[in-house]
């Protein structure tokens, strides 16, 4: 061993002790005759104490070392006289005897420091090195204790860890897919699973009746700070339950998790809201809840009076900031172009201060009276001192949407978005299908293996748009962290989706016969979930972006810089895949 102590461990018991350590090189300082060296590894850091009048050579070795040299000490254990109360480990220092350079080390291109003066792009590109950051290393313990919590919780309900393979088909619906050439099978190509969705739903089949797996899915889909092409998913599936028993077992994950993790008990059931409260309401699907602002229908209050913007509306709604009435002519402005940005969109903003007699003062006062401006007032349950904000629009769910984001803005500008505060919630009943633009027909809304409530089951052949589903998604602080729905485990009603959503018999036969012709072995009442693993990692560990949990993420533009992948493949690798490579420009 190259080692008897960590430099995390010594504490003031251990003075006088011999011990050697071994790590890399923080920092150094010379003082006087001094040298003193913060040397670090995974657990912490220790200072090493060079004295010239005691060893002259020995301090002088220790001047030459430069960061992040990996090196190896022999010492006594000595009582610090100037402590640092913000180490572990500040009560001593090891007064060195014997110093081994074990590997010298070129300067790093940015400071190993949580402060570290290294940009995004440099840090990816030299990720090794970012990961011995404390602040980075201390997500991915996080995260290796989450999935060890999550394999105990899920292990204590009965359920079994099942690998399913990463080489799959590929199957219409949902993002696109991640492909691999075949070289044994010319022409043709396997893709990575975006889910183990149908694997999960055969193993149910096969009689396993709690499945989980810690899953790798691969989706090709644009990039945000809460989505990477390759992630982790708890995924989760169970025989012979409903709707309730799912949601009970994975809300009582996620208390567990709080637990264990954050110390944080949340003892109350989780909020269950339906999708069109959501969407009416907050104008997300994913509302977070950390904050009020709920939205306030006004097209009864302030249609009809010449405005014509609002006249001509399909709807016209708002929020109320509590406090914000303060808001300078320059910030609002500020947010009118913040919603006037082409990503959201809304073509104005209009806004209203209930001033301190009560008083309405309104961005369009010269069309409404004192009279109406005070029965907006009161359908916000405004006070004095508060700030109302208005957008409206003629495609209803648009203009929620642009809402949605005003409404997260002035969150983040008001701080209500506390990152230690947790809002946690179901939406339920989500809608079957929605309309795609792009493709004119009718989309799974989830994927299309959900089943339909059995209430609207009628309506699949008469409105299919207007049938819900029993799907839910759990969202913790407007962020989805997980999802999932009761499968339908009908042959029939199956095959039935599928005509709705466009598939001919052939193309679904083709396409999903191994499931559909695997219901017709007995398949149980089943339906699961699938956790985001990173996005619960980087919750609970207070980060902006997922990327930061994930020990080798992609860029926004799906690279891993590190690697220097995606990359071409030479002509001999191609000519063994049976692959002619033609980029369109
Ligand atoms: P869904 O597509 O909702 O459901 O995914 C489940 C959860 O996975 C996380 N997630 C992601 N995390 C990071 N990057 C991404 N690109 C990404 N995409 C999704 C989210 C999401 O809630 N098979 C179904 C689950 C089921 O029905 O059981 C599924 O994959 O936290």
């Amino acid at each position: 061993m190259y080692r008897t102590h960590t430099c995390g461990e010594l504490r003031i018991s251990d003075v006088n002790k011999q011990v050697t350590l071994a790590g890399w090189v923080q920092r150094s300082r010379k003082m006087g005759g001094m040298t003193f060296i913060d040397l670090r590894d995974r657990y912490g850091i220790t200072q090493l104490v060079f004295n010239e009048e005691v060893n002259a050579a020995l301090c002088e070795q220790a001047n030459h070392l430069g960061r992040e040299y990996v090196i190896q000490v022999t010492g006594t254990v000595n009582e610090r006289f100037s402590k640092n109360s913000n180490l572990p480990t500040g009560d001593i220092e090891i007064i060195v005897s014997e110093l081994n350079i074990l590997n010298a080390a070129l300067t790093p291109p940015f400071t190993i420091e949580d402060n570290t003066d290294g940009g995004d792009d440099i840090r990816m590109k030299y990720r090794y090195l970012d990961l011995r950051r404390t602040a980075v290393r201390k997500n991915l313990e996080l995260r290796h204790k989450m999935t060890i919590e999550v394999r105990k919780y899920l292990d204590s309900k009965g359920f079994i860890e099942v690998e399913t393979p990463l080489l799959i088909g590929s199957t219409p619906e949902g993002a696109r897919d991640f492909v691999v050439p075949s070289r044994m099978n010319p022409g043709q190509f396997y893709a990575l699973p975006q889910s183990p969705q149908t694997l999960k739903q055969l193993l149910m089949v096969s009689g396993f009746d709690r499945y989980f797996q810690i899953a790798k899915c691969f989706r090709d889909e644009d990039l945000r700070a809460d989505r990477q092409p390759e992630f982790t998913q708890i995924d989760c599936e169970m025989s012979f339950v409903q709707q309730d028993d799912v949601l009970e077992l994975f809300e009582g994950m996620a208390k567990y998790l709080f637990k264990e993790l954050r110390g944080v008990e949340l003892t109350e059931p989780f909020l269950r809201m339906s999708w069109a409260d959501a969407m009416r309401y907050y104008g997300s699907d994913k509302p977070d809840l950390r904050f009020g602002m709920k939205f306030v229908e006004l097209m009864d209050i302030l249609k009809g009076y010449g405005f014509s913007v609002f006249d001509n509306a399909a709807y016209i709604g708002g929020i109320c900031a509590e406090g914000a009435a303060h808001y300078t002519r320059k910030q609002l402005d500020a947010l009118t172009e913040f919603v006037k940005r082409p990503q959201i969109g809304a073509k104005g903003m209009v806004y209203a201060r209930v001033e301190a007699d009560g008083n309405v003062k309104s961005s369009v006062d010269k069309f409404y009276t004192q009279e109406i401006l005070q029965q907006m007032k009161e359908a916000f349950g405004a006070k004095p001192g508060d700030l109302i904000l208005i957008l409206s629009g003629g495609d209803a769910m648009k203009t929620r949407k642009q809402l949605c984001e005003l409404r997260l803005e002035m969150g983040n500008q008001l701080g209500l978005r506390d990152k230690n505060k947790f809002a946690l919630l179901w939406v339920v009943d989500f809608p079957m299908f929605e309309w795609s633009e792009e493709e004119s027909r009718l989309m799974a809304m989830h994927h299309p293996f959900t089943h339909p409530k059995d209430e609207d089951i009628p309506l699949l052949d008469i409105d299919p748009a207007a049938v819900r589903a029993d799907a839910y998604d759990m969202v913790c602080n407007g962020i989805e962290v997980g999802g999932g729905s009761i499968r339908i485990h009908d042959a029939k009603l199956q095959a039935k989706m599928f005509e709705i959503l466009g598939f001919t018999p052939e193309k679904a036969e083709e396409q999903f016969g191994f499931l559909m012709n695997a219901f017709k072995y007995g398949a149980p009442p089943h339906g699961g979930l699938a956790y985001g693993l990173d996005r619960w990692v980087s919750i609970f560990a207070g980060l902006d972006s997922i990327r930061d949990c994930i020990a080798f993420p992609k860029n926004n533009s799906g690279r891993d810089v590190m690697l220097d992948a995606p990359g071409f493949l030479n002509q001999e690798q191609l000519d063994e895949l049976n692959l002619v490579v033609d980029v369109k420009e």
